[in-house]
């Protein structure tokens, strides 16, 4: 069931009609339905339910605080990757305890808040990370809890730029080093080996490679086993994909019922990082038509949103379903290109669409709850926008729309 649908030609969300929401607050907006993203968590907590688990929601994917809070209120953890990130979850009443924290690159000072606030999990990516990991956790008098993130050189099937678990990538450790690393990890008082960890790509349409790496992943939790080294959970990471075109992602049943059935024997905990199919469906980009024009091979419809609100066309070539919220039986489709006002040629959100478009109109971005707003910026000096939550017929403002002088009030003139 979608909680975006069409009623007499007018697309809603939950239960209140979209251009509402645009002439009560503005254009671009953001608009997130709290009721997928619940039935989205859920679906996450049914496909786990037999196994011990932990959900730790990609905050990434979409870092507004009110999607937070609601992951926190539905019992999710969450994966970070920076300390503004792990603020975020502390802002929102999240329990920073159902934390992990990932990424290639996590400065001295990132890890030594992390530990103080006595975070789940740190997804270790390097051997000279894990020296800092344990340099800090004497410091601060704690045992810090690790994971090596492992590089299973796994081919996730996924657009090269969000494929992250091959050897050519430059995350995580490789398979050759997990013993010695583990036996080092087991052999220093500061640092306990909590548990193994991968995330080998995003927008993966099949379970086959998640298979592939979970079955690496059992392999090396047997053999520190057998080493006397046992850790408590494996984190498989996130990248269930969404349809965003004609993709057809198996549902989280689906991707995770070989994975439980793998782990059924096993004495030890599923950890797992979605982010884009948990947000992605939740959340529509409104744009409205400012102008169109012809110059004779294309059409262009240009819209008051551009590549600094939704940056995924541009930067990726990504497809996303673009839609008029207002449906009119007498108006013609035709191909064109929606495009935004930023200075660039690439500032695109759809090519070659087929539409029927009036100005004034408000085109609707579809899957733009992932990797929509917590990718945009002020490029051009534009203000990042505003975004609504609606539960049926309420809506909520979780972000106002940035002032102008919030933009440069950090800035200052030199002497
Ligand atoms: N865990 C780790 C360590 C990650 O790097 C990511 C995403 C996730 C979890 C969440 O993955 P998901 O379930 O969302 O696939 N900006 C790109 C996607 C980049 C993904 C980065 N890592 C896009 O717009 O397609």
């Amino acid at each position: 069931m979608d909680y975006f649908n069409y009623k007499d030609g007018q697309l809603y969300a939950e239960d209140i009609k979209v251009t509402d929401l645009t002439l009560r607050y503005g254009t671009p907006l953001y608009i997130y339905s709290r009721a997928t993203l619940e039935r989205h968590y859920k679906a996450f907590e049914r496909a786990l339910k037999a196994h011990n688990h932990l959900i730790c929601y990609s905050v990434k994917s979409n870092s507004n605080l009110a999607v937070i809070a609601l992951m926190a209120s539905l019992g999710s953890g969450f994966d970070v990757v920076s300390e503004g990130e792990l603020r975020r979850v502390k802002a929102a009443g999240g329990d920073t305890h159902r934390v992990v924290f990932s990424g290639v690159g996590k400065t001295r000072e990132e890890i030594a808040y992390a530990l103080n606030e006595r975070i789940r999990c740190i997804n270790v990516e390097s051997e000279e990370e894990l020296l800092v990991v344990s340099e800090e956790a004497k410091k601060a008098g704690v045992v810090a809890p690790v994971a090596l993130r492992i590089n299973p050189d796994v081919d996730a099937r996924t657009l090269p730029a969000i494929s992250t678990g091959l050897r050519s990538n430059k995350f995580g450790i490789w398979r050759e080093d997990a013993l010695r690393l583990y036996k080092r990890i087991a052999s220093d008082p500061n640092l306990k080996a909590a548990g193994l960890d991968c995330h080998i790509g995003s927008q993966m349409t099949s379970s086959v490679p998640i298979l592939e790496a979970a079955d690496i992943m059992i392999d090396i939790y047997k053999e520190l086993l057998s080493e006397g080294i046992k850790v408590d959970h494996i984190d498989l990471g996130g990248g269930l994909g969404v349809t965003y075109d004609e993709e057809q992602p198996p549902s989280p049943d689906d991707f995770f019922s070989g994975i439980i059935e793998k782990f059924s024997d096993l004495d030890c905990e599923i950890y797992i990082e979605p982010g884009r199919a948990m947000v992605a469906n939740a959340g529509v980009l409104c744009c409205k038509v400012l102008y169109q024009k012809d110059n004779g091979s294309k059409h262009f419809v240009i819209t008051d949103g551009s590549m600094s609100d939704l940056i995924r066309p541009a930067l990726y070539g990504a497809h996303m379903t673009i839609e008029n919220a207002t449906l009119r039986k007498s108006d013609v489709l035709r191909k064109c290109d929606v495009v935004g006002p930023v200075c660039e040629s690439d500032d695109f959100l759809g090519k070659d669409r087929m539409l029927a478009v009036r100005n004034s109109d408000i085109l609707v971005v579809r899957g733009a709850g992932a990797y929509g707003s917590s990718m945009s910026s002020c490029y051009n000096s534009r203000r990042l926008c505003a975004e609504i939550m609606v539960s049926g017929d309420r809506a909520n403002v979780v972000r106002r729309r940035q002032e102008f002088s919030q933009m440069w009030e950090n800035e200052a003139l030199a002497d």
